[in-house]
């Protein structure tokens, strides 16, 4: 199945998201590619990542850009030739991308219980109203925790931030599907609304800076 689910989040901001069926020879034949990327897909090891990769092309191609619109930083951080907005992301079977006129920023993880082995290293504050005895809420949480960060790290793109040490997720609840965040870095603070939803399981998560 191509395109999977188009979120009109407000006029200006747009999300895709594809799940990846096709092979790659499939998509490759529906994408158009700027030299340099044509390169950077060769360079590519895995079936999974070079299908990731090209599905957001298919992205950009349903949001009415190409691939010759798309850049990026000398950090990796993807823009597009015009002023809006872009962040891009892929896990598996699914990417997605996220364009706006607004700072935005996107993730889209896997649930899975791997993310109770790492938890330490990205969750400070946010333990405080976590409760690990619910066990499948407690993994779907954290993954909301970690796409928010990874979200929020997206949009600022400056070297030395910690997850754990400069981004807070407010309290919430996986029903609401909206939550507040804030970067603590540099001596300033930005905040950020944090919205995620479930797709099959995994669990996708964008930010937009307030
Ligand atoms: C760069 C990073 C954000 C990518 O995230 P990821 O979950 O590994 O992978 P995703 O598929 O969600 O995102 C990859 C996309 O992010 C974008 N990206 C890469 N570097 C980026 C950056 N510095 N800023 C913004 N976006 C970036 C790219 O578009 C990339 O896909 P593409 O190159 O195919 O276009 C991540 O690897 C990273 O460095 N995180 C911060 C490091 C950290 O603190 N980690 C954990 C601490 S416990």
């Amino acid at each position: 199945m191509p395109l999977h689910q188009t979120i009109q989040f407000n006029p200006t901001t747009q999300i895709l998201i594809w799940k990846i069926t096709e092979s790659f020879e499939e998509l490759l034949d529906k994408v158009v590619l700027k030299e340099k990327t044509q390169l950077r897909l060769n360079g590519m090891k895995s079936d999974l990542h070079k299908r990731g990769f090209l599905s957001v092309r298919m992205l950009m191609q349903e949001a009415g850009f190409t691939d010759l619109d798309l850049h990026y930083d000398q950090f990796g951080k993807p823009y597009l030739s015009c002023h809006n907005h872009i962040s891009i992301t892929h896990s598996h079977n699914f990417s997605a991308i996220i364009i706006s006129e607004e700072t935005v920023g996107i993730d889209i993880e896997l649930q899975r219980e791997k993310i109770l082995r790492i938890a330490d290293k990205f969750v400070d504050k946010e333990f405080d109203y976590l409760n690990p005895d619910l066990l499948e809420e407690y993994i779907k949480k954290l993954t909301v925790i970690w796409g928010a960060k990874e979200a929020i790290f997206k949009i600022r793109n400056e070297k030395g931030i910690s997850f754990k040490d400069h981004i807070r997720v407010n309290p919430f609840s996986l029903e609401e599907s909206k939550t507040l965040a804030s970067l603590h870095f540099d001596d300033l603070i930005k905040d950020f609304v944090v919205y995620y939803e479930e797709i099959e399981n995994f669990t996708l998560v964008y930010a937009l800076e307030k």
